[in-house]
């Protein structure tokens, strides 16, 4: 596969990464469909995302040991030596120290559902379907199954994904992403997006097809887009706080959430509900 050189700013700020895959513009069309979106009924509907109170304080403690535990979890299936009385979110860099331990932890920690958590997920679909004025469900027909993600990018690695749109995967069409902080979210390391990329039409996005982009060996399921007919893609980090979410629609442009602190791990979780 021909290797690209991906060239965005985030937050003003220029960042590169090479990308092996083979890239085309698409057709004359917008994928996005307001009438089937959740965001069709809210103010923010034409930038694409908000960043929403989600939690009490008591519930992200909560939901914060549960993502914990799942993460200790992942270790000890793994037998990677680690002391659990000194163990913090922040560190795991400094416990899975090799890309192939970390590999290994991500392989179950990507793919989790509703009942992997000691917290009820059922709560933030209500939740976030009253801020929104639809409902919402956390099970995705399609895969038969809920999905939840806990995302760990260690310090200065490409623990990243390419900027994409989750909207051309099929089961992610109707959803609401939600985009949560758990451990080193900050204005170095948070989520960016591409604000109103959700309303592009597809020949101005240059990208490649699902599967088709590798980074730093890996292979990602989404489409990798390299840039749009605005040129280079100048990406924003939200950055919520701790008990706030991102929410944003599934056409939106986001990824390449590099982690540029020097010594903090950053843990976030993904949820995808989709619209009854
Ligand atoms: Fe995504």
């Amino acid at each position: 596969m021909p290797n690209k050189k991906c060239s965005l700013l985030i937050d003003y700020k220029p960042f590169n990464f090479d990308v092996e895959g083979e890239f085309f513009w698409g057709e004359d069309e917008v994928l996005y469909s307001e009438l089937d979106s959740p965001i069709s009924g809210v103010t923010w509907k034409d930038i694409g995302y908000s960043v929403v109170e989600a939690f009490t304080e008591g519930e992200f403690e909560l939901l914060s040991k549960s993502v914990t535990k799942n993460i200790l979890d992942a270790i000890k299936v793994n037998n990677i030596d680690f002391d659990e009385k000194t163990f913090s979110l922040s560190k795991y860099h400094e416990v899975v120290r090799t890309d192939k331990m970390h590999n290994e932890v991500i392989n179950i920690t990507r793919n989790l559902e509703v009942e992997d958590f000691d917290f009820d997920i059922n709560l933030l679909v209500e939740r976030f379907g009253n801020i929104l004025g639809c409902q919402l469900t956390s099970w995705v027909e399609e895969l038969q199954k809920s999905h939840i993600q806990i995302r760990i990018s260690r310090p200065e690695t490409l623990d990243i994904n390419p900027p994409h749109r989750d909207g051309y995967l099929s089961y992610w069409e109707d959803i609401i992403n939600v985009w949560i902080p758990i451990e080193g979210c900050n204005e170095k390391s948070s989520l960016p997006v591409l604000p109103k990329s959700h309303l592009l039409p597809e020949n101005e996005i240059l990208r490649t097809e699902s599967k088709g982009a590798k980074i730093n060996g890996n292979i990602y399921y989404v489409p990798c887009i390299l840039e749009t007919k605005n040129g280079i893609m100048e990406m924003v980090r939200p950055n919520p706080k701790p008990c706030e979410a991102l929410i944003f629609s599934p056409f939106l442009i986001h990824g390449a959430a590099v982690n540029e602190n020097k010594n903090l791990t950053r843990v976030s979780l993904e949820l995808r509900f989709p619209k009854v």
